[in-house]
């Protein structure tokens, strides 16, 4: 018996070096730990348990049967963090620089479908060059049948990707349907073709960093959800991420405690501009509101005129979509639609309740915004939140105009609970443009048009640039105090906690793509 272990400990220790020492050391050289390293800080201490340590290719060709690394380029297996199931997978770039032939895939899948049947989240942590070259439409075999699994389990169980190092061709498509993308800066890239592909057809000049690097992806495409300084960040992120997360889509986000106290904020009162077209941060007015520290933005630089991401109301998780003020007045256009659109769809999918902070001029005019559609791109943002059954509740804090107002959550499409702020403008469009329109013959005939558009301005003004014609007909539950909003709020989603809400029965909705 003693040797039959010896033999198991020989082959375990075998694994454990992956590619070997010298391709560990070029690893590290690069700045990159290895895929056992990355779950080593993943992972609560102790809690990892392997699944197919000992898995091997089963290629021939290209001299392939003499080439053989236990675990055959991806360590995969499930542990807890802060002490919750999690099932991961990690790529080994020391092992045919983490290429996925048909085994690996093999092993992704087997993890992924443990994670379905048991209802937790997947985390991959990808650092491939792609297919295995050697194995060909096996390899490719074997992404369509992770691709398969990422759909099956989308709104089921939370699914994240954390990018390493190189991602490219097929292999984007797995992070791509999950619901979160983190990229490492510098070490990290992800596109469909490389820089030399794309030389030689488009003549382009472009470095795999610009092409497809981290802060490309975090604010160009809107590819990656977060783009981290290094791999240790990247990690905690994610850790992060999944604390306001369920399990699963009929499990709760953990609740931490909470100890009621004088939840006033006075300081909103006096936070908005004297002047309605001047800007102002909305994120200033969602720390006030929410637990102490407890945002944690989503595609932070990408379509920066929105805002979203997670945070705690008295110990509770909630999803929060806020128009941003600071960037392009928070007008709607097709990125801040879709961004919003996405994060609205994962929150409902996994009970997390929506906050929806309001100050909307419009949509964004112009060729460009029209000829690529923001018709299209602007119903994702109304379809998502008109489907969304978790408990939803606005905050109007400046300006409601034109159909952007219906969009943003309003109580016509769904939403629980509206309040406005006593600045709330809820109205078809500005007191400007409106009196120009509809005074136009008046405004022309006078005798000084610029005294008269202002007069009919502020006209218009005095009637629509408020809450109360809103509030009369009940669109408006309550015009509030800002400094009763967190307490106004934490009433509203406590009593909203036990809210069921069944859409019609279908197979599935056809949401404008
Ligand atoms: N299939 C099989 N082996 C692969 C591979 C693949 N797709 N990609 C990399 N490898 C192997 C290399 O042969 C090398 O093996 P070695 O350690 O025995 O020398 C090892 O992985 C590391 O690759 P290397 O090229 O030395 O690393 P790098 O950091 O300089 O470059 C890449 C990384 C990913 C840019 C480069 O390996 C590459 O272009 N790979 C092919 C990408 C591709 O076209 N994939 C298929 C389409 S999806």
């Amino acid at each position: 018996m003693d040797n039959k272990i010896k033999t198991l400990q020989q082959k375990r220790e075998q694994a454990l070096l992956g590619g070997g020492e010298a391709r560990i050391a070029a690893q590290h050289k690069k700045g990159k730990l290895t895929a056992r390293e990355r779950l080593h800080f993943l992972l609560d201490e102790g809690s990892f348990q392997e699944i197919g340590m000992l898995v091997t290719h089963r290629s021939t060709d290209f001299g392939m049967e003499k080439e053989n690394y236990p675990g055959d380029g991806v360590v995969t297996g499930y542990g807890n963090i802060n002490g919750r199931l999690v099932y991961v997978f990690s790529q080994d770039f020391t092992v045919f620089g983490g290429s996925l032939s048909e085994t690996h895939a093999e092993k992704i899948c087997k993890i992924m479908d443990l994670a379905l049947k048991n209802g937790a989240p997947v985390v991959g942590l990808n650092d491939s060059g792609g297919a295995r070259i050697q194995e060909g439409v096996v390899s490719l075999g074997g992404y369509a049948d992770i691709f398969y699994r990422n759909t099956l389990a989308s709104g089921v169980v939370p699914q994240i990707s954390a990018i390493m190092g190189p991602c490219a061709g097929g292999a984007v498509y797995s992070p791509a349907i999950t619901d979160f993308i983190l990229m490492v800066e510098n070490t990290s890239y992800m596109f469909v073709t490389g820089p030399n592909v794309v030389k030689t057809v488009t003549h382009e000049e472009v470095t795999s960093e610009e092409l497809g690097g981290a802060t490309t992806h975090a604010t160009k495409s809107g590819v990656t959800h977060f783009a981290c300084p290094n791999e240790i960040v990247a990690i905690q992120h994610i850790k992060n991420l999944l604390s306001y997360m369920p399990q699963n889509c009929e499990d709760k986000a953990p609740a931490l405690p909470y100890q009621p106290a004088n939840e006033t904020r006075p300081d909103l009162n006096s936070i908005l501009p004297e002047n309605a077209s001047q800007p102002y941060d909305i994120r200033e007015i969602i720390s006030q509101v929410i637990d102490a520290g407890s945002f944690l933005e989503v595609h932070k630089d990408f379509a920066e005129n929105i805002v979203v991401g997670f945070a705690r109301l008295a110990g509770r998780s909630i999803g929060i979509v806020a128009n941003q003020p600071a960037f392009l007045a928070g007008v709607l256009d097709i990125h801040s639609s879709t961004k919003a659109a996405r994060f609205v769809r994962f929150c409902d999918s996994f009970n997390i309740p929506l906050l929806v902070f309001e100050d909307v001029p419009g949509f964004l005019p112009g060729t460009d915004q029209e000829w690529n559609a923001i018709i299209t791109n602007g119903a994702k943002l109304l379809y998502a939140y008109c489907e969304a059954t978790v408990p939803r509740v606005t905050v109007i804090t400046r300006k409601a105009y034109g159909g952007a107002y219906d969009v943003m959550n309003s109580k016509h499409i769904g939403a629980d609970i509206n309040y406005a702020w006593p600045s709330a403008e809820i109205a078809v469009m500005g007191a400007k443009g409106a009196a120009e329109i509809i005074f136009k013959r008046e405004i022309n005939h006078a005798e000084d048009k610029e005294a008269k558009w202002q007069e009919k301005e502020q006209l218009y003004s005095q009637i629509f640039a408020n809450p109360y014609r809103a509030a009369e007909r009940g669109f408006i539950d309550e015009v509030i105090e800002p400094a009763d909003t967190r307490v106004k709020l934490i009433h509203a989603f406590k009593m909203l906690e036990n809210k069921v809400v069944n859409n019609p029965r279908k197979k599935h909705g056809n949401i404008p793509l």
